[in-house]
């Protein structure tokens, strides 16, 4: 059986660091709320003429280096991001360009801070049916660019980033000893959409628009589903949650990170956490908390890693790897 086996790991993170003593210099909020209520103390902004494609570059070719792997050796990119450079092309495809891959193909997904957990169960796809042999696969963002920075309520809680990963094709035997993607699943619930969205785009108003929460109600649907999904993928690929030696989540809220791992009965030491550093920076938010505990040395080869998360559409969704 085809496995889609991570090589390596790549993440960048705009220069510029905004605490939360920042913020409160602007607006009305206070670095004792956003800690309690968030976790969050300090986030990544990108610099003017940094573009998400900029980012993504970045991180990619960090990933690529690490593999050993030239650009002419990728088969495929899927880039998740819900802030393209532009309406079209796929930001996927500058990065293409940047990198001097001139083969292959290169798309984007937009399932927002589920987006790196999509395009992962994507390009496995597409390696396991034989389409590719190598993918790189990015989480890429610059939410700064849609918040409303007169909205305390949102404002406060994303920054900018990106992270890769170079998968390989390899084979294995069917089995949860095998390493690589061992299972993924992807749910969305389009009813939700109120709860978390970004009032603009091309078809609707002309503009690129500002992101909307409903924080509280988006709140009580993460632990449930989340808890709820990752147990579905551990049944798919024949494993328990004592199994996990890493839960990788999605890095919106420290409260929620903290009640999901609770539920699934993992103490803290075993789940990764950068809200503190990054805030929420939606689709790049997994790879590179799964950059940091690779070259920290915590995750290491042959163990087995939960990634999961939720966002706008309600879309949400885990993918479990042998590493
Ligand atoms: O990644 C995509 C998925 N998104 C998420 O997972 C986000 C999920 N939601 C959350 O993380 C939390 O709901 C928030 C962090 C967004 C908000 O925390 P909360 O404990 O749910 O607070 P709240 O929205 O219920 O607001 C509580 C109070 C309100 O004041 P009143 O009405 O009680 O007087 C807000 O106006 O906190 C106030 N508030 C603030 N105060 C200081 C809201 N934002 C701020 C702020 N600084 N930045």
């Amino acid at each position: 059986m085809i496995r889609s086996i991570v090589e390596s790991c790549g993440a960048y993170l705009p220069e510029r660091v905004v605490t939360n003593a920042e913020l409160a210099g602007r607006i009305d909020t206070s670095d004792e709320w956003i800690v309690q209520r968030t976790g969050i103390r300090a986030r990544h902004i990108a610099a003017d003429g940094e573009f998400t494609s900029h980012l993504a570059t970045k991180a990619a070719s960090q990933a690529l280096q690490r593999a050993g792997m030239t650009p002419s050796a990728l088969d495929l990119i899927v880039l998740a991001t819900s802030t393209p450079d532009e309406t079209f092309p796929a930001t996927a495809t500058a990065v293409q360009a940047n990198l001097g891959m001139t083969r292959g193909a290169a798309f984007d997904v937009q399932a927002v801070c589920s987006g790196f957990v999509y395009a992962l169960a994507v390009a496995d796809s597409l390696i396991k049916n034989g389409m590719a042999g190598t993918a790189l696969v990015i989480g890429a963002e610059t939410f700064s660019r849609i918040l409303d920075w007169n909205d305390r309520g949102t404002c406060v809680l994303f920054g900018d980033g990106a992270g890769a990963v170079v998968l390989k094709a390899g084979q294995g035997q069917g089995t949860a000893a095998d390493r690589g993607v061992l299972a993924s699943t992807l749910h969305s619930d389009g009813r939700h959409h109120d709860l978390l969205y970004v009032d603009g785009g091309p078809s609707t108003t002309g503009t690129s628009g500002f992101l909307r929460m409903q924080g509280r109600e988006v709140f009580k649907h993460a632990v449930t589903n989340l808890a709820a999904v990752v147990g579905e993928t551990l049944s798919k690929a024949g494993l328990e949650a004592k199994d996990i030696d890493w839960l990788v989540p999605h890095q919106a809220n420290k409260r929620i990170i903290d009640g999901t791992g609770r539920k699934l009965g993992l103490p803290d030491d075993k789940v990764v956490q950068t809200v503190e550093r990054h805030a929420n920076t939606s689709a790049a938010s997994i790879p590179l908390a799964l950059e940091a505990a690779t070259s920290d040395g915590r995750i290491r080869r042959g163990q087995i890693v939960m990634l999961e998360a939720i966002g706008g559409g309600l879309a949400w969704g885990a993918n479990i790897i042998r590493w």
